[in-house]
């Protein structure tokens, strides 16, 4: 039995086409769970018109910036007047290939939350972090340094990826899964007023989405690659 509403967010990551959007525009609505697409940019207004009005609709970054001279930059208001809701922040991928720090994340946290966006934190350890045993103390600085500087009022959503779990068909195993997920728990409860839903993101799937997202404290799924099959999604969106 389903105690509560979970999230599925899907991350198409520079993927999809509009051929692509044409087939999701057939995802029946999830019954149970709330689901977000983040599709690219140049997709958006597609997937505004064709996806289901259930599902609602996600940006993969933002700007620090709200306009000005930032060439090949996209805006939070920019984003609130395309219909989007969520804003993905501080993906693995934008710290590694893009080089943001935590301090940048922050302002984008902050750009989002003026622009009424919800914002979903990507937080995770690489390889080493896990192998040198330091996943909690590299998951206490990320918070600290962005998530911790957030009014205690404001609405976010916090994705736990392991850095060496996205896209490597390798998840960790469910008890690493609930500890880690309690002490982002733990951690989050201390600053924010209310409850922040904590999704699990890192190769997840439509065989083992049921199980993951059973473990105490996981508030959802994002989901990167198995995102771009409609029925595979689907499976996972009603899981
Ligand atoms: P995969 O599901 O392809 O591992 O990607 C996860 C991810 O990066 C979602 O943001």
């Amino acid at each position: 039995m389903k105690n509560n509403k979970k999230i599925i967010a899907a991350n198409w990551k520079m993927n999809g086409s509009e051929e692509l959007m044409k087939e999701f525009s057939q995802l029946t609505p999830a019954r149970h769970n709330d689901v977000i697409i983040c599709p690219p940019f140049t997709l958006l207004d597609s997937a505004k018109s064709l996806l289901s009005n259930s599902i609602k609709l996600g940006a993969q970054n933002c700007s620090a910036e709200d306009k000005g001279p930032f060439t090949g930059e996209i805006s939070a208001s920019m984003l609130q007047e395309k219909n989007v809701s969520h804003v993905l922040i501080g993906h693995s991928e934008r710290r590694t290939l893009f080089k943001e720090t935590d301090y940048v994340i922050l302002k984008k946290i902050e750009a989002a939350i003026k622009s009424k966006l919800i914002p979903i934190v990507c937080i995770g350890e690489t390889i080493s972090e896990k192998k040198t045993n330091k996943t909690l103390q590299a998951l206490d600085s990320q918070i600290n340094r962005s998530l911790a500087k957030i009014q205690p009022h404001e609405q976010v959503i916090v994705a736990y990826e392991p850095v060496w779990a996205i896209g490597t068909g390798l998840t960790p195993d469910e008890n690493e899964i609930r500890e880690t997920h309690l002490y982002i728990k733990t951690k989050l409860n201390q600053h924010f007023n209310a409850d922040i839903p904590i999704l699990y993101g890192g190769s997840a799937n439509s065989e083992n989405c049921s199980q993951i997202i059973s473990i105490e404290n996981v508030g959802g799924l994002l989901v990167g690659g198995a995102s771009l099959k409609k029925h595979e999604f689907k499976t996972i969106c009603n899981c």
